[in-house]
Parts: C-alpha cells; sequence; structure tokens
C-alpha cells in the first residue's frame, strides 16, 4: 500500500493567463489549502513541479521563489523536473516520503506558462518542449512533440489497422468531456468531420487531434494514511504508484506503439494497490495528442492491443461507457500547462472519488487511475487512488 491519502485539491482554470508563475501557483496553492483545511504550519515539505520555465521565461531555481511567495519558507521544497510528467513525479515522491513517515503533510503541485503570454508564439514554444527530445539524435532532425507522437501512433495504425476516424472519436469525446468542465482551456461540441477537415499537424493528426499549449497551475495536500481523517475534506487514499521508464531516443525502445514506460507503471501501481484494471471505474489519461490516448488505454490493459481505437469509437470510454476515459475533457480540451498536468489529473480523481463534479461525475467513482507520460515516453507516472475505506 502507498499509505497516503489526499485531503485537498486546488487548481486554476487552465487556459491563458496574465500571471507570473508564482503568481499563478499560489491560485491553486491557497484553495488546496482552504479545500484541506490545513494551516500552513502544519506542513511539513513542499513538493514542486515546473519543466520548462528556463527556457520559456529565463528563470530558474523557482522552487523558493514560488516558496517565497506563498509564504511557505519555513519548510523543506524541492523542484521536480521530467517534461509532462514533471508534477505527477513531484506526487510520487511526497507520497512515498509520508508513507515512509519521512513528513506528515507535504503541499505537492505544478505550474506551467505556455501560450504567447511568455512571450513566445507557437513555433518558439514548440523548439522549446523539444528540448525534452533527444538532444543528439532527434533534435537536429526537427522532431517536435506532434511528430513524436505522430510516429508512435503510424506504427500502432500499421500493426493493427486503427483508423484516423477512430482518433478523432477520442477528441470528439473529450472536447464532449471538457464542455463540462469550466476549468477546461477548451470546451465546444466538435463532429468526427470537423476534426479530419482540420489541417494537419503532423500526419496523422489534425489540429483537434492536438492538446493546446495552455498556462496553469494545480496544487494537492497529501498526508499519511493515519492521518487521513484529520483534516476537514473526505480523504481519498493513494493506493498504488508506479514509476515506469523506458529509452530514449525513440530508436532505442523495442517497440513503440507498446509504450513500455506506461505498461511497466501500471503493472507497479496495479500491484501495488492490489487491483487489476477491471477493478478501475475511471482514468485520467495523457492525451496530448488523440493516438497518444488509444495507446495509454491498452498500456493499462482496459483493452487488448489494437482494441483502443475501436473501443473509443464504440463508446467505451465515454462518460457512461465501460471505462470513461479523461472525464476532466484530458489534456486535449482541458488544456496542458505540462508542470501542472500530472496534479491536476489527481485533483479530478479526488474530486470524481468525492462525487464533486455535478454534470462530468463518473457513476459510482471508486477506484481512479491517473496516467501521466512524460516526453517521448521516457517517463510514465501511475497512480491508483480509491475511495477511503
Ligand atoms: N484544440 C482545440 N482548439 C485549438 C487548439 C487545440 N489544441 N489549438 C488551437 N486551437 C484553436 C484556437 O483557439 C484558434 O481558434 P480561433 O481561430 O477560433 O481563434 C485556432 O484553433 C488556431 O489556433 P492557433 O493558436 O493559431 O493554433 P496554432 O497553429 O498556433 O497551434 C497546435 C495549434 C495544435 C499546432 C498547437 O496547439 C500545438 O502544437 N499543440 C501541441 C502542444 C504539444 O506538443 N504539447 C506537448 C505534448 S507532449
Amino acid at each position: 500500500m502507498a499509505g497516503a491519502t489526499v485531503v485537498g485539491v486546488g487548481m486554476t482554470e487552465f487556459g491563458v493567463h496574465g500571471k507570473t508563475l508564482p503568481e499563478l501557483f499560489a491560485d491553486a496553492a491557497f484553495p488546496a489549502l482552504d479545500d484541506a483545511g490545513v494551516e500552513q504550519d502544519e506542513l511539513d515539505a513542499f513538493y514542486f513541479g515546473n519543466a520548462m520555465s528556463g527556457l520559456s521565461e529565463n528563470d530558474t531555481h523557482l522552487a523558493p521563489k514560488v516558496a517565497t511567495h506563498i509564504g511557505m519558507t519555513d519548510v523543506p521544497f524541492q523542484r521536480f523536473e521530467d517534461a509532462c510528467a514533471t508534477s505527477a513525479n513531484a506526487f510520487k515522491n511526497a507520497v512515498q516520503a509520508v508513507g515512509a513517515g519521512v513528513h506528515d503533510t507535504v503541499l505537492v503541485g505544478g505550474v506551467e506558462r505556455c501560450t504567447p503570454e511568455t512571450g513566445m508564439e507557437t513555433p518558439e514554444m514548440t523548439r522549446v518542449f523539444a528540448s525534452a527530445s533527444h538532444r543528439q539524435y532527434e533534435q537536429p532532425s526537427g522532431l517536435t512533440f506532434p511528430g513524436v507522437f505522430a510516429l508512435l501512433t503510424k506504427r500502432h495504425m500499421h500493426e493493427y489497422g486503427t483508423t484516423e476516424e477512430q482518433l478523432a472519436e477520442v477528441a470528439v469525446k473529450n472536447h464532449y468531456h471538457g464542455n463540462m468542465n469550466d476549468r477546461a482551456h477548451f470546451g465546444g461540441d466538435k463532429t468526427v468531420e470537423e476534426v479530419l477537415d482540420g489541417p494537419v499537424v503532423a500526419d496523422p493528426f489534425r489540429l483537434m487531434d492536438c492538446c493546446p499549449f495552455s498556462d496553469g497551475a494545480s496544487a494537492v495536500v497529501v498526508t499519511s494514511d493515519g492521518l487521513g481523517d484529520s483534516f476537514g475534506a473526505e480523504g481519498v487514499d493513494v493506493t498504488g504508484v508506479g514509476h515506469g521508464v523506458d529509452a530514449v531516443p525513440l530508436a532505442d525502445k523495442d517497440s513503440l506503439p507498446e509504450t513500455k514506460s506506461a505498461r511497466d507503471g501500471a503493472h507497479e501501481a496495479y500491484d501495488d494497490a492490489d487491483v487489476t484494471p477491471g477493478d478501475v471505474d475511471f482514468a485520467e489519461i495523457h492525451d496530448c495528442f488523440t493516438g497518444a490516448e488509444v495507446l495509454a488505454t491498452e498500456a493499462l490493459g482496459f483493452f487488448e492491443d489494437g482494441e483502443g481505437g475501436p473501443a473509443a469509437a464504440e463508446g467505451k470510454t465515454r462518460l457512461g461507457g465501460e471505462v470513461p476515459v479523461n472525464p476532466s475533457g484530458g489534456l486535449k480540451a482541458k488544456g496542458h500547462p505540462i508542470g501542472a498536468t500530472g496534479t491536476a489529473q489527481i485533483t479530478e480523481l479526488t474530486e470524481q472519488i468525492r462525487g464533486e463534479v455535478g454534470e462530468r461525475q463518473v457513476e459510482d467513482a471508486r477506484t481512479g487511475v491517473a496516467h501521466n507520460l512524460g516526453g517521448d515516453s521516457g517517463t510514465t507516472v501511475i497512480t491508483v487512488m480509491e475511495e477511503r475505506a
């Protein structure tokens, strides 16, 4: 058992924000503390995630600056960076620290700004993101992240016959879910035809297959299992964590569509929680591109290899389906401020299991899984959360 409980969550709307990184993080951190009913002097540590601010904002050693802004300079703070899996890794480390008795109660979260508010338009931000690909073997070829996931998805299409229509169904579903989330960057009812009519970004992905560049922040308060009933809010238990890894660059991987890091991370987390994929009621998945969601639903064991595309087209991953995926709208519609994405997924898991999300509520949501993938799947952090026994 991971032995930790989430007792408070907070996040900003994902979208375009004119605030500094510390200001934006405060807008998630204080609501998380309020939600938990935790006073700052009850916290033992601050685990903070940010992926790109050195390149995107000329701002490094950010943890002390953010800690100063939110008045948390009395406890140890540290920054985590794992590309898009940044705050999930901060969260995993916090869970393990409270589980091991190193700390009792920790504030964990992340913040990122990726929109033109940083002064960078899409081409420059695309180059910043591409710093997560291999410096010697991939960057010189011009490989960017839409291209990385296009390669993984093309291979999946080649091996299993997955179609562009099936990918488009993922976008339609996640926009439908995002429509019910007032913190989502994009809502809007899309049709498969609209997705397929969009401009090509990286074949097979069109505009609506891609997550946007977003600004945003998220934060959670995690405490030890034993203290899980000591705070104001209803606690949700973290029963399993897994940290899968794989070789980078892409050429060094044994398989592209298998996403080994996700499979290994899922096995570890399921073993830790003593659950099987069939026990999972819903999942928040790293759908940076529609194809990534299809691959992940297979890696997490929800569907056999090659069945992820048909399952999406048959509505199995929609609210009300067999295993609803990304009820928040996912990265596709909710948005993807990379360092904030991991703990935003934990926020959605917590609020779903508490039954607080209104019309996008998953029925009988007792066990949820978060899948947060970093870079070209070199890192994937998987978290299992369950209703408190
Ligand atoms: N989903 C839905 N709508 C989107 C969108 C998205 N991902 N991205 C942009 N839009 C909308 C905009 O609101 C705008 O609508 P409008 O014309 O009604 O105002 C329109 O589409 C064009 O937006 P624009 O900002 O000009 O798009 P762009 O061409 O600069 O960038 C992408 C679009 C898809 C290329 C860019 O968002 C992208 O590269 N996304 C992937 C980011 C990424 O790689 N993340 C890391 C993942 S691992």
